[in-house]
């Protein structure tokens, strides 16, 4: 019999054994698991919030929801359960933390919440992590990655990780296991959507130049104002850019290179994409403090290669 249940059960794939099939070492496997479990408790927060703002400010000085120390608060209780890190740095702490004894694998990075400031419209926010085997300060995300995967709660809440053999897709089911919806995520060498953060008039001339070509070449608008749904979108459409770029106000541009650029290029490459600053792979920028920002051009590589040769014209 074909469409029946069973035929649809033989075919599912929940993310341990996926990860085991690909040969995830077993700590890494344990520790992914983890984290996207967190995700359901993440989720269920997200629904039981009021949404009203707990009148924190956050080292960055945005608003912040009670949901955003909320979520830290259960990434560090779980991550302490596995006993495999020893590090923690989020984006909701001044300071790193220590898990354990200090002889654990991993250190981990994290976005509890980013975006949250979407909640109150009811836009799709999301968790980033960076599963890191050497301390990342003083270090590139190429050195010292070895992992990393984002969480996206929308309609359906979906996760992506990479263990450095390419990023792999699954979804949440009703039954709480994660299913493989989409194997090796392969970008195109070119898509058709652009996604560009920042104001125009604080934008140099080259990225100027780089969206103007964008527009007349008939790239379509994608910005939601969320990083991990404008960056999701680009994946799971299998192409296109996303930008927050250096601008006139802010050289350094927005976007976290610790917490949210080094995991989002980490994933970016596990599925033949790219991710630069203008001159450099993500990867290989030394991450001097934790609140490092560097502008980004994430996404297919003849849109990165594009958004190179614009900017290295125009930085005025
Ligand atoms: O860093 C937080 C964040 O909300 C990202 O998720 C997003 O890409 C960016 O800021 C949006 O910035 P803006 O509100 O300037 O478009």
């Amino acid at each position: 019999m074909s469409g029946g249940i069973s035929d649809y059960t033989q075919y599912i794939v929940d993310l341990r054994r996926h990860m085991w099939l690909s040969g995830v070492p077993t700590e890494l496997r344990r520790l992914i698991w983890q984290v996207a479990t967190t995700g359901k408790y993440i989720s269920a927060k997200i629904q039981e919030s009021n949404r009203k703002l707990a009148g924190l400010q956050n080292i960055y000085h945005e608003e912040q929801l009670a949901l955003d120390r909320s979520s830290d608060e259960i990434l560090v209780a779980q991550l302490a359960n596995t006993g495999l890190v020893r590090e923690y740095l989020s984006e909701e702490r001044e300071a790193p933390i220590k898990l354990g004894t200090g002889t654990e694998k991993y250190i981990i990075t994290a976005d509890p919440l980013d975006g949250s400031s979407l909640v109150e419209t009811n836009l799709t926010i999301g968790t980033i992590i960076g599963i890191h085997k050497k301390e990342p300060l003083g270090s590139t995300g190429r050195k010292t990655l070895c992992g990393a995967l984002y969480i996206l709660y929308g309609p359906l809440i979906t996760m992506v990780y990479s263990a450095g053999k390419g990023s792999h897709e699954f979804v949440l089911n009703r039954e709480g296991e994660y299913v493989l919806s989409q194997a090796n995520i392969q970008l195109k060498e070119k898509g058709s959507i652009y996604s560009l953060g920042g104001l125009r008039k604080d934008w140099l001339s080259g990225h100027a130049a780089f969206a103007n070509s964008l527009e007349e070449q008939g790239y379509k608008l994608r910005y939601s104002g969320g990083l991990v749904p404008d960056l999701n979108q680009i994946l799971i459409k299998q192409g296109g850019i996303f930008s927050y770029p250096q601008l006139r106000s802010n050289p350094r541009g927005k976007l976290r290179l610790l917490f949210e650029l080094q995991p989002m290029a980490f994933l970016f490459e596990g599925a033949g994409g790219a991710a630069t600053n203008g001159e450099k792979d993500i990867l290989d920028i030394k991450v001097d403090h934790l609140d490092q920002c560097a502008p980004i051009y994430i996404g297919s590589k003849h849109e990165v290669a594009l958004a190179k040769q614009h900017t290295a014209r125009g930085k005025a």
